[in-house]
């Protein structure tokens, strides 16, 4: 028999404070879609980054085609033939996407570069996954999805024998989805072995043929895709059993709203971002705006918040006309956002998670009233506590917390403001479907005390089950709104895609 493709053997890895990995086996074979799964803070991006050389392993061996190997950087790991997406995507959006794609191995002599060859390769790649794309063109003005692409494009522009793609589909909307594990299809039939971490459930059934699972840094087991039931995958990530309603209660119990409106927006909108819209948010409701990606939802967001300025229309805020032109003017009249860009215009990297925590509200109340340390102390056990945050404690750096714990502790910092309305976009991009309960159970709660919640998200189910009234928008303008029993998954997406006209 043919040796795996990579086998991974008594991997550990440890950080000051935290086991991130112990004793745990992976293995993939040529021509298979491997998912890695487990829960935030389980160890999936730790694994990747031992095995292409970002971290050294202290403790096991890795295998390629039988041979052990030690990638001491990513660069060795690329030599070797293992090509990586990261979670966070790291391009420079100011070059070209034939420079992105080549960077840092362009072809050239002596310092110069031979463009010709740049864009030569940068083409073949591209070609390689059936994407088209103008080599030319510069990556910042793409599509984050087409980013995506490029990304994936560059990872493969070596002599590739394993893809690792760390949850490449979370801010890509269906479609672009499909094109994904399009490529990835087609990728497996040429012999790649491809490693594909996912929060999605959907996804792991639809296109992978084995998994792993990781708990707490060490490996609950591997298994044939089909062979386990969906709820009996969640336990293996969660460690319990669960049942079916464990999932389908969440945060259902609909209130009736207060009827009191807290934000009203009249005709706001903005040229090329969203055409005029009308949307009213009451206390202790949680309206949902809905809509494909592009439609113009985080569009509308920034709006009310003040980071883009509206050419027209008018806010009010408890009845009285307010001028909210800067974030700060919305922050002093009770709103706070939680974006969707946890990377550009959310976590400060290399600030703790007390820093990052305390950011919104220490700047809420200025310069001259600095919060005391035992204040900040009180703040973040409480919320390190609510939300299950995983890290080794508050001062460390928020850059080593897995990418959904980061996504917590940004709920966090604006929690602590104790906003009177939030707008929360994609609040559980990529976070586990543990903490998404959690989450859930949170808005329902913040909802129940009386605070008024916009709630963003590309996922219908969790709209459908968050919220009692939503506001649909299609290519940039309303295009309807639906209320209580009209409110379900069908109805939504009908309307999202314009189905009804
Ligand atoms: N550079 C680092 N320094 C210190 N601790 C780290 C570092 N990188 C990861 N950790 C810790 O190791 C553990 C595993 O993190 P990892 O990023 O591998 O989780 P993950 O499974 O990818 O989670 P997510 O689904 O949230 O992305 C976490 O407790 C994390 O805080
Ligand atoms: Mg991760």
């Amino acid at each position: 028999m043919n040796p795996a493709l990579l086998e991974l053997r008594g991997i550990g890895k440890s950080f000051p404070g935290v086991k991130a990995l112990q004793g745990v086996d992976f293995t993939v074979n040529a021509g298979e879609i491997h998912a890695l799964l487990g829960e935030n803070g389980a160890g999936k991006s730790t694994l990747i980054k031992v095995l292409t050389g970002v971290h050294p392993a202290d403790a096991g061996e890795i295998r390629l085609g039988g041979q052990i190997i030690r990638p001491a950087a990513p660069k060795d790991a690329e030599r070797f033939g293992i090509s990586t997406v990261y979670q966070e995507v790291n391009l420079v959006p100011s070059l070209s996407v034939a420079e992105n794609i080549t960077l840092g191995r362009q072809p050239g002599r002596l310092g110069f570069l031979n463009w010709r060859a740049i864009r030569r390769r940068a083409r073949a790649a591209l070609a390689r996954l059936e994407v088209e794309c103008d080599v030319d063109a510069e990556l910042g003005s793409l599509s984050v999805a087409r980013q995506q692409m490029v990304a994936i494009a560059r990872a493969l522009d070596t002599q590739a024998r394993l893809l690792v793609l760390d949850e490449p589909t979370a801010s890509l909307d269906e479609r672009e989805v499909a094109e994904l594990f399009a490529i990835m299809r087609k990728l497996r039939t040429d012999g790649l072995g491809i490693v594909f971490v996912t929060h999605f459930l959907d996804q792991v059934y639809a296109v992978t043929d084995r998994l792993t699972v990781l708990r707490n840094g060490q490996l609950v087991g591997e298994f044939a895709t089909p062979d386990l039931t969906r709820l009996q995958l969640v336990g293996k990530m969660l460690g319990r059993e669960v049942s079916a309603a464990d999932f389908s209660a969440g945060a259902t119990a609909r209130r009736k709203d207060s009827g009191r409106p807290v934000l009203a927006a009249h005709q706001i909108g903005r040229q090329g971002a969203i055409a005029p819209v009308d949307l009213t948010l009451h206390l202790g409701e949680v309206l949902g705006l809905g809509g494909l990606l592009g439609s113009g939802r985080t569009e509308t967001a920034r709006l009310l918040f003040g980071i883009d300025a509206a050419d027209s229309g008018k806010l009010s805020v408890n009845g009285d006309v307010v001028k909210i032109d800067s974030p700060r003017a919305a922050v002093r009249h009770g709103l706070a956002f939680c974006s969707e860009d946890r990377k550009s215009e959310g976590i400060l990297p290399n600030l703790s998670v007390r820093e990052n925590l305390i950011f919104a509200l220490q700047g809420k109340r200025g310069v001259f009233r600095a919060l005391s340390r035992a204040e900040q102390t009180h703040l973040c056990d409480h919320y390190i506590k609510a939300l299950r945050i995983k890290t080794a404690d508050a001062d460390t750096p928020i850059k080593n917390l897995s990418g959904g714990n980061q996504q917590k502790v940004l709920l966090a910092r604006w929690l602590a403001t104790q906003p009177a309305m939030i707008i929360l976009d994609e609040p559980t991009r990529g976070i586990d479907i543990g903490a998404k309960q959690e989450i859930e159970q949170l808005i329902a709660k913040l909802r129940d005390d009386g605070l008024a919640v916009l709630f963003i998200s590309s996922e219908i189910d969790e709209v459908v089950r968050n919220c009692s009234r939503v506001l649909v928008l299609r290519e940039r303008k309303l295009a309807g709104e639906v209320i209580g029993a009209e409110l379900s998954t069908e109805h939504l997406m009908q309307l999202m895609a314009g189905a009804h006209e």
